[in-house]
């Protein structure tokens, strides 16, 4: 397996980060994930200007973003993932350095790390739906930026697992935020509701194209709080995001969402962004 190490491709296996590189020491990094089919990647630019936008609030700088734009097209070549689905993760941290809380020396590179895998969707997952369980929204409140720091996003999707549940979906004073690596939307009379862009949740790419369906097919939408209180009159749910595509939910916390079934909304959807996806097969 070949991944990307700072300015170089090597093998896996040949690839070292520093103990003191920031990333390890303090999560002081962003991420970006890609999805690719047949070796062409879904949305690029988006995910690279989220990239740029993630270390810009972070202040990390001394990265080049038109530089790295090559990178995930490469990996996948001499990966060869040019057939079928794949994916390719980005992380660039603030580099290393001693370990102190405030930045280091201003010359100090950052890390830039990418490497890209096989990805394989679950079919049954799409046509059956999938459980999700809610959790408390113990998160930061810089949500937009995709920081690698995502310890409650884990512990809350450990827990999900151990539930049988697919997905966490994190609740703030009552609202319904988003999930651990997820966006999170819900219909009620026929209109889709997704918690609106802020600082609360990630601006995800996913949820984007899934406005963008809503607007080319006449399917109502708003920008607006999911109440936790409100969830039992859902007519349909459903999680999007890079690594889920449009699945519904059937299921919150082991209650049935109306008849337990993927709903119609959700299905167009669902089939519109697969369609949009895998339109270069
Ligand atoms: N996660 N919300 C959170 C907290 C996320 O981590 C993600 C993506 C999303 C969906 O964003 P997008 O549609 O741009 O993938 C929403 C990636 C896939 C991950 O952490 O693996």
């Amino acid at each position: 397996m070949k991944v990307f190490l700072n300015s170089e491709f090597m093998s896996r296996d040949e690839a070292r980060i520093s103990p003191d590189d920031r990333g390890f020491l303090f999560s002081d990094g962003a991420y970006e994930v890609i999805r690719s089919i047949n070796g062409k990647l879904f949305r690029p630019e988006e995910h690279f200007s989220r990239l740029e936008r993630s270390l810009r609030e972070l202040r990390i700088s001394g990265i080049e973003i038109e530089s790295l734009k090559q990178i995930p097209e490469k990996l996948i070549a001499y990966n060869d993932l040019t057939d079928g689905d794949a994916t390719v993760y980005i992380q660039i941290t603030r580099g290393e350095a001693p370990r102190k809380h405030a930045f280091p020396d201003r010359r100090t590179a950052p890390t830039i790390y990418a490497c890209a895998s096989v990805f394989c969707p679950i079919r049954e997952k799409f046509q059956k739906g999938v459980k999700i369980i809610l959790v408390p929204d113990t998160r930061w409140s810089r949500c937009d930026i995709k920081s690698v720091a995502l310890l409650p996003n884990i512990l809350a999707n450990q827990q999900a697992k151990e539930s049988g549940a697919e997905e966490a979906v994190f609740v703030r004073n009552g609202t319904v935020t988003e999930g651990t690596h997820t966006n999170f939307c819900a219909v009620y009379g026929g209109e889709l509701l997704t918690h609106p862009l802020s600082n609360r949740i990630l601006g995800g790419i996913t949820r984007n194209v899934v406005l963008d369906i809503c607007r080319e097919q006449n399917i109502p939408f708003r920008e607006f709080p999911v109440f936790e209180g409100e969830l039992r009159a859902a007519e349909e749910m459903m999680i999007v995001g890079t690594t889920t595509d449009v699945m519904p939910v059937v299921e919150v916390d082991g209650r049935r969402v109306k008849d337990g079934k993927p709903g119609p909304i959700t299905r167009k959807l669902m089939e519109a962004f697969q369609k949009m996806v895998y339109r270069s097969r």
